[in-house]
């Protein structure tokens, strides 16, 4: 079976968040399912990997976005070194930039992409077995290969869609059909959303199936979907849920080389204290207190806007008693309030920006993860944190409610209902509370890094539903 991953992001090439975790370890983890040939398809960038490794040009040819010819190159990663083959899709202008996201005219970027792989495949002859689209970016695909004569050859492929984040749906004006490869205009209704051109819609509507990165996720877009309520709902017998994994060849304390000090869950406790007391040292933290941590992107949808009341009030309730650290970036307002406090508060340090290396090191050293979503289809950070002995604060929601089960029902982690910043300090409380009891921490510690979050089992799951 042949499936082609089509996605904006993939690790270790370009990141700016779980998606790209995601796509680069599913398919190497399909591929140890015997029979099954899974690669991806990306938009090139200008990225150090590129620049690190050899490519061979396998297609070279043009499309056409409103009169203007746009050249396309497929460039292929000649020694799979990623476990998949990886090829990406370069048309000069618009997909060929240093990041994957963030321009203006990213629309036209996203379409290019679409009919970019399309035409290379249709010229090509490659007839895969599936399509497998991830996120908005890609979601016009399916209907791209039933209702655009100029990929005829692909017509009656299956199309798998992958919702990570039903936040984003890439609404754009009609205008932009211009800019899309002719298609059936009597079926402009299977691309249309209240009037305006919606891939996340589009692709609901026109794949085989479609998939969530979580069940719990599923469960909620029924009931809150940013207005796509009614379609999940009519087309529900196409919808799965399928819970991400972790690359734990990536994830692995035992030989993580971005950690200062190695772990298993024999040494874990001694090893952990070590990793913290330099982490604590190098940011003027006390590492004899409880170190609470927060990573990613400063999104209403994580909380993050609750983050600074969140250091204020628990630095205040406790009189000092516990560390936090945050390291991420986005939301101006977020990142200045923040600063203020990282001045204000000796407890507190903040790291802005996106640093591969100290999010492993902060996995590795917390005592608790704190992750006060609002939406979290899945969740990755959860999941690294308990691999590395981390216990999860999560709010009890999407895939952090699939994942983290609360200390008072047989759990290793805390959960805790409302985004609200009552109830994230409250959970935090808790943690302080069970931090001096050594017993309970340590059982915490070796119940976390014994869960079992690998890819197997969800790749065995994707498969099945490629058969099916
Ligand atoms: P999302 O994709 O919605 O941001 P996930 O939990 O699925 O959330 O994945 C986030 C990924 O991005 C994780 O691998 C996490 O470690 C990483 N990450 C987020 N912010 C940062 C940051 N500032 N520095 C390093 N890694 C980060
Ligand atoms: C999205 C979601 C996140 C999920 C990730 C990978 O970015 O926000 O919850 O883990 O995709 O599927």
């Amino acid at each position: 079976m042949i499936v082609y991953h089509l996605s904006t992001e993939c690790y270790p090439i370009a990141k700016v968040g779980g998606l790209a975790d995601v796509v680069g370890a599913l398919p190497k983890y399909q591929n140890k399912i015997k029979g099954v040939d899974a690669k991806v398809v990306m938009p090139f960038y200008n990225k150090p990997f590129v620049r690190e490794h050899e490519f061979d040009t396998v297609f070279d040819g043009f499309i056409h976005q409103r009169g203007n010819m746009l050249q396309v190159q497929v460039l292929k990663e000649k020694s799979d070194v990623l476990g998949f083959e990886l090829f990406m899709v370069r048309i000069p202008g618009l997909l060929d930039r240093d990041n994957p996201y963030g321009y203006q005219d990213e629309n036209y970027q996203f379409l290019a992409f679409q009919h970019g792989v399309l035409h290379w495949l249709s010229a090509m002859e490659i007839r895969p077995d599936v399509l497998h689209c991830h996120d908005y970016h890609t979601g016009l695909v399916p209907f791209m290969i039933e209702y655009c004569p100029e990929f005829a050859y692909l017509k009656g492929v299956k199309t798998i869609g992958t919702i990570h984040n039903g936040e984003y749906q890439g609404m754009m004006s009609w205008e932009m059909a211009n800019y899309m490869p002719a298609f059936d205009s009597y079926k402009w209704g299977m691309i249309d959303w209240n009037g305006l051109i919606n891939p996340l819609a589009s692709m609901i509507k026109c794949s085989t199936a479609f998939t969530t990165v979580s069940e719990g996720y599923l469960e909620e877009l029924f009931i809150s979907f940013r207005g796509l309520e009614s379609l999940v709902r009519q087309e529900f017998s196409k919808a799965y849920g399928i819970i991400n994994g972790i690359d734990t060849e990536v994830w692995d304390p035992k030989t993580d080389p971005m950690l200062d000090f190695n772990f298993n869950s024999k040494n874990a406790i001694a090893q952990k204290k070590k990793n913290k007391e330099k982490l604590c040292k190098e940011y003027g933290l006390k590492p004899e207190l409880p170190l609470f941590a927060f990573i990613g992107r400063f999104a209403t949808e994580k909380g993050a806007d609750l983050l600074p009341d969140v250091v204020w009030k628990s630095i205040k309730q406790s009189f000092g008693a516990l560390n936090i650290m945050i390291l991420g970036s986005g939301n101006t307002y977020i990142e200045d309030k923040l600063k203020e406090y990282d001045y204000t508060y000796s407890n507190f340090a903040l790291d802005l920006g996106y640093k591969e290396h100290l999010s492993h090191k902060i996995y590795a050293s917390a005592d608790f993860l704190l992750m006060p979503s609002r939406v979290e289809p899945c969740g990755l950070n959860q999941m690294y944190s308990m691999r590395y002995g981390t216990i999860p604060v999560v709010r009890y929601t999407g895939g952090l409610r699939d994942t983290v089960e609360d200390i008072s029902t047989g759990g290793a982690g805390l959960n805790f209902t409302y985004a609200g910043v009552d109830d994230i300090v409250h959970a935090m409380n808790r943690g302080l509370s069970i931090y001096n009891e050594k017993n309970i921490m340590e059982n915490l510690i070796h119940a976390n890094m014994n869960f079992d979050f690998a890819w197997e089992k969800s790749a065995e799951k994707y498969i099945a539903l490629y058969n099916n």
